[in-house]
């Protein structure tokens, strides 16, 4: 089928989005915006210099430039506003089900109460489940740079707002940072219940894989390029049905890759390792959900059945429950 044959499947079939940080959705309009609101100083004028920024090396120059931009984002209205904004997009992309990172520590080291970023999130998760029938999880990230006392400090204020966030995550720079830093947050969250997930093999070796399974205990592993430099790792995500986050224009973005092509997509599938298509950081790597699966399928030149088959992988990595997934799955189907 030619292209344009298969974009309206991608646009139009239930998905969900199991790898976007609320941070990474903030638009330069929306920065530029509250930055003026709030009295905070930015280097930029207009969108287009923000816009003009948006040329990365590596993965520290992306995370300089979104710690920055959130700068701008201070009070309850304005967490409100940036979780709005994405669950609307993501619902008028068809994304179901949103298991949305947030990143308390890059709020509370500059001095915002945790209440007042979980109560602006929660509030808007609130109103777009009533407004758009969207599903909404959220994973309270630990950045990986800082010591694990701050992880745990934050996992401690999180504890009476427990109800509103599935579980946790580790995200921020990946190389020097290894799982292992974080052993004792992440075994205190999983007694409290909380799910875990990990960025690892991003950036780091396929040994942060590893320990992220093996002592994180992590239930998926967001991104997780470098899995396939170690054959018993491959055979151990696939037999275990660990799912992996992919994340498209994110890895070209921060140059992991020169191309989409380049990714391991075919391996993952040749090797029946379930794997999800998300969009990261969307403000900063040009697309949302569907620009990453129309990436993938002009790619890869990807059939109908391939494309339902990443949907379906969508859910089933997702942490709904399974009469969730089951009705999610039967409505893939009918395609
Ligand atoms: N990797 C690591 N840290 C991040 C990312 C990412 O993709 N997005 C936001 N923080
Ligand atoms: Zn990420």
């Amino acid at each position: 089928m030619s292209d344009n044959g298969l974009f309206p499947i991608i646009a139009q079939i239930p998905k969900a989005e199991l790898h976007v940080h609320i941070e990474g959705t903030l638009e330069p309009e929306m920065m530029l915006h509250k930055a003026s609101k709030n009295g905070i100083a930015l280097p930029y004028k207009t969108v287009d210099d923000v816009r003009k920024a948006y040329r990365f090396s590596d993965l520290q120059s992306f995370l300089d430039l979104y710690y920055l931009g959130v700068n701008s984002i201070v009070d309850r209205n304005d967490y409100y506003d940036l979780a709005m904004a994405y669950f609307r997009k993501a619902s008028s992309q068809n994304v179901r089900r949103a298991e949305v990172f947030f990143d308390p520590q890059a709020h509370t080291r500059r001095g915002i109460d945790f209440s007042t970023v979980i109560n602006g999130l929660h509030d808007a998760a609130v109103d777009a489940q009533d407004r758009y029938g969207i599903s909404i999880g959220l994973i309270m990230s630990f950045l990986r740079d800082l010591p694990e006392e701050s992880a745990m400090r934050t996992m401690e204020e999180a504890l009476q707002y427990k109800k509103w966030i599935i579980g946790v995550g580790l995200d921020s720079k990946e190389l020097g940072n290894p799982p292992e830093k974080f052993a004792n947050v992440f075994k205190r969250a999983r007694n409290e219940g909380f799910l875990a997930v990990a960025h690892a093999g991003e950036e780091g070796p396929a040994e942060y894989v590893w320990s992220s399974i093996k002592l994180l205990k992590v239930s998926r592993i967001d991104h997780g390029y470098h899995i396939f430099e170690d054959s018993d790792l491959v055979r151990y995500v696939s037999v275990n049905q660990i799912p992996v986050t992919m994340c498209p224009l994110a890895s070209v973005s921060v140059n992991y890759f020169k191309r989409v092509g380049d990714m391991p997509l075919k391996k993952a599938l040749d090797n029946g390792i379930i794997f999800s298509i998300n969009s990261d950081d969307p403000s900063y790597f040009g697309g949302y959900i569907n620009e990453n699966y129309i990436a993938v399928r002009k790619t890869f030149n990807m059939s109908k059945t391939e494309l339902i088959k990443l949907a379906r992988f969508s859910i089933i990595s997702s942490f709904m429950n399974d009469h969730m997934k089951q009705k999610l799955l039967e409505e893939i189907d009918m395609w």
